[in-house]
């Protein structure tokens, strides 16, 4: 196991020196037994109790299990089939359209911006690698959106070849139940294009991902796509990253899923092992938990300092929000993007309501070629007193400046670092989180899987649209 993300609270605690935290190891240890049984529950398939319906812990065991049949069955692996797949789609088309909403979403999207460059979308073939440009939509009603979408990629149609991939589209589509009206309505619009702009490869250029029933499975079953893939059972949408409702597009965006997994494998045998006080995930959780039921410390910023990491930030705010935020419980979870939110929500956070624990997600060793602050003879900035530097000094200091800041203040800190930006940190990071929200619902006694909450919205929309259609 190479180096795992770093988790040190030495900050909040500081600020904060009444908190029992040395004294909650075995509150702490207890909840993760209780996810450990719940896994057992889960695998062996036996009589659920009421209280814990749904119970969704199929991803905790998810990466080992895929990279256990990676190591069977090889080429008829399940990894093994989503990278071929992904390899047809790169030689085949240059844009991808990925269609979602949610857990069907969100994690891919935080994969795109952090592992894949910045400038991706906007570089030619060569530079990307043979890699199609990746866009996002199914997740919202915003007719300009998908609109200015489709006619860049009808204008791209126009001039494609039907021997190169270029001005090819391709569509993956995404959706567990198969029945969420956003996805589908996009679905329709873009099957629409496909059909029309290359009518000889429709069932090539559809992808879809979804669960085992459902209207989207019912039309992958007779529609004859060359690839449909599965979204397990007892793996709920936001905790689905790692399934092939994040990997297939990951892999179709040349990023190494074999890493991801293997970071998020690595994390849970971490959170199994690791005492508390060192066990990232037990610490991290301890400490919200801590500061919440002792503090009224209600609002989780996650302050990224990277903007490559401002998605990984959205997708946990979901995990965050749609698992514990029940029952009237449940902290209230904030992305923050630094240096950028430091001349916005910065004021806020040093000065308002001490209702915040601020985590700083720290994003560790550069990958591309570093930038110093250069040299000029007119110094009309007067920043030659500078020059020389790299843009990471610049950085550190803005951390260090910010965490004395808040400490001075008594305002809670933790650092949550990782290694670099890179597939094994990143699967490391969403398992890491995926688990310290299970193991905070078990704490308070919310069932982290589900989301009843959601539907209300969903069934009003719905009746709405029926209303709409009877009265005209
Ligand atoms: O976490 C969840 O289950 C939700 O956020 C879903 O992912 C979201 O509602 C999308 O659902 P579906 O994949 O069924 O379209």
């Amino acid at each position: 196991m190479t180096q795992l993300l770093h988790y040190d609270p030495s900050a909040a605690l500081a600020a904060v020196p009444d908190c029992p935290f040395a004294d909650s190891a075995s509150l702490l240890r207890d909840a993760r037994q209780q996810v450990l049984a719940d896994v057992k529950l889960y695998r062996e398939q036996g009589d659920i109790p009421n209280d814990k319906q749904p119970l969704d812990a199929g991803f905790i065991e998810w990466p080992d299990g895929l990279l256990n049949d990676m190591k069977q069955n090889g080429a008829d692996s399940q990894i093994a089939r989503i990278e071929q797949c992904a390899a047809r789609l790169r030689d085949s088309v240059d844009s991808v359209v990925v269609l979602g909403i949610g857990g069907s979403y969100m994690g891919m999207r935080a994969m795109f911006e952090a592992l894949c460059d910045p400038c991706h979308n906007e570089l030619d073939r060569k530079d990307r690698k043979g890699v199609p440009r990746i866009y996002f939509e199914g997740w919202n009603l915003d007719t300009d959106h998908q609109s200015a979408l489709l006619a860049l990629l009808k204008r791209r149609a126009v001039h494609h070849d039907s021997g190169t991939p270029e001005g090819r589209t391709a569509v993956i589509v995404i959706s567990k139940s198969g029945g969420t009206l956003e996805t589908a309505v996009a679905f329709r619009t873009f099957r629409e294009f496909v059909e029309q702009q290359f009518p000889d490869c429709v069932q090539e250029l559809i992808v879809p991902v979804t669960g085992d029933a459902g209207r989207l499975r019912d039309l992958s079953n007779d529609a004859g796509f060359h690839d449909v893939f599965s979204i397990p059972d007892g793996i709920g949408g936001r905790f689905s990253v790692l399934t092939a409702v994040g990997l297939l597009p990951a892999a179709v965006a040349g990023i190494n899923i074999r890493r991801l997994l293997q970071g998020a494998a690595d994390m849970t045998e971490h959170f199994r092992t690791a005492e508390y006080g060192s066990n990232s995930v037990l610490d991290y959780t301890a400490i919200g938990h801590l500061l919440e039921t002792g503090n009224q410390i209600t609002t989780r910023v996650l302050s990224t300092w990277g903007c490559r990491l401002e998605a990984v930030g959205l997708w946990y705010d979901q995990l965050l929000s749609e698992s514990l935020g029940k029952q009237q419980l449940g902290a209230t979870p904030l992305t923050g993007v630094n240096t950028r939110d430091l001349h916005s929500r910065g004021q806020q956070h040093q000065e308002g309501r001490r209702d915040k624990l601020i985590t700083n997600l720290l994003p560790g060793t550069p990958q591309q070629e570093v930038l110093k602050i250069p040299m000029r003879d007119d110094d009309f900035d007067q920043l030659n007193q500078f020059s020389g530097l790299e843009i990471p000094d610049v950085l550190a200091a803005a951390i260090g400046g910010t965490n004395q800041a808040y400490a001075d203040d008594k305002r809670p800190t933790a650092d949550l670092r990782l290694q670099t930006i890179d597939e094994y940190s990143l699967g490391q990071l969403f398992q890491h989180l995926m688990l310290a929200t299970v193991v905070e619902g078990r704490l308070i006694g919310v069932n982290p899987y589900g989301q009843p909450g959601v539907e209300a919205y969903k069934q009003n929309m719905n009746a709405i649209l029926r209303r709409r259609v009877a009265s005209s």
